[in-house]
């Protein structure tokens, strides 16, 4: 399989880069900083033949250009992709700035930049490889904090917002390409420990990883469009 994935430095998307190399796939990893990169530069001495390192800002119209042209250089098609960059504005740091009284607009523009757009314009970009792919598939890793039946408290403001809008922009992708053979679906990942979820979270990076290959792996045309846990079940919107 040819996968491409977002944010693949660290977190859930080294682990998902990880994992889909140990069980012989072809890896697309895109980062911001490849060369700054040190496990995904470990990766690539042991894999060569099946990782290519690539930047990407997921916010930058001519770097998501040079990343297509990058895995076309490689490749003529891809079969999965991973939208897995995101950020979390002031995760970590002990307080909670996406409360009301302390809500910006640089905050907000960046969140919804990362998090929402950034993921519709490389699905935009890449559906070609896609099309040209084995049932070709999007995942986009949204959030249970997207979820506006789930929604109970205002903080985070900007990270649900910009979790709820990706939701719509990739079930709106979906309408669109289900008839193409492509299917597109949002997960929810869990509380991981990484960066952005801190030190407190309930499971491994690793564990979430596992899940969303077995799902990416079994998808089916009927599921295009859905908003599901990385164990497959559904979260409400
Ligand atoms: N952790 C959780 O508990 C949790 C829960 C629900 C959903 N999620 C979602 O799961 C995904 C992965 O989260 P994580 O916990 O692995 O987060 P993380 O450890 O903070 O990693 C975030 C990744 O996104 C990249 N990124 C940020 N801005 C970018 C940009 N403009 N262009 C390209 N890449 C960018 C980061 O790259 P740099 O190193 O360059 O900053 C990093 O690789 C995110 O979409 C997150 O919202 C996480």
């Amino acid at each position: 399989m040819r996968v491409f994935i977002t944010g693949a430095n660290r977190g859930l998307g080294l682990e998902l880069t990880r994992q889909y190399l140990e069980r012989g796939d072809h890896v697309f990893a895109a980062s911001r900083n490849p060369t700054d990169a040190a496990e995904l530069q470990q990766l690539h001495q042991q894999y060569s033949d099946r990782l290519v390192l690539l930047p990407l800002d997921v916010t930058n119209a001519a770097s998501i250009e040079a990343a297509v042209q990058t895995v076309r250089n490689n490749t003529d098609a891809l079969d999965v992709l991973i939208n897995n960059a995101g950020v979390y504005p002031h995760a970590g740091s002990g307080d909670a700035h996406q409360r009301l009284g302390q809500l910006t607009h640089d905050d907000a523009i960046e969140t919804m930049q990362v998090n929402a757009i950034g993921p519709l314009l490389v699905s935009q970009a890449l559906l070609p490889l896609l099309r040209a792919g084995r049932k070709g598939r999007i995942l986009s890793i949204s959030s249970g904090q997207g979820s506006l039946t789930w929604k109970a408290t205002g903080d985070p403001y900007h990270y649900s917002a910009s979790k709820s809008a990706l939701n719509m922009y990739m079930r709106s992708l979906a309408a669109e390409i289900g008839h193409m053979g492509l299917i597109s679906v949002l997960v929810d990942p869990g509380w991981m420990r990484t960066d952005m979820g801190g030190d407190h979270a309930t499971q491994e990076p690793a564990d979430s990883a596992r899940g969303i290959i077995r799902l990416a792996d079994q998808l089916h045309a009927e599921e295009n469009g859905s908003f599901v846990t990385w164990q497959g079940q559904p979260v409400p919107w």
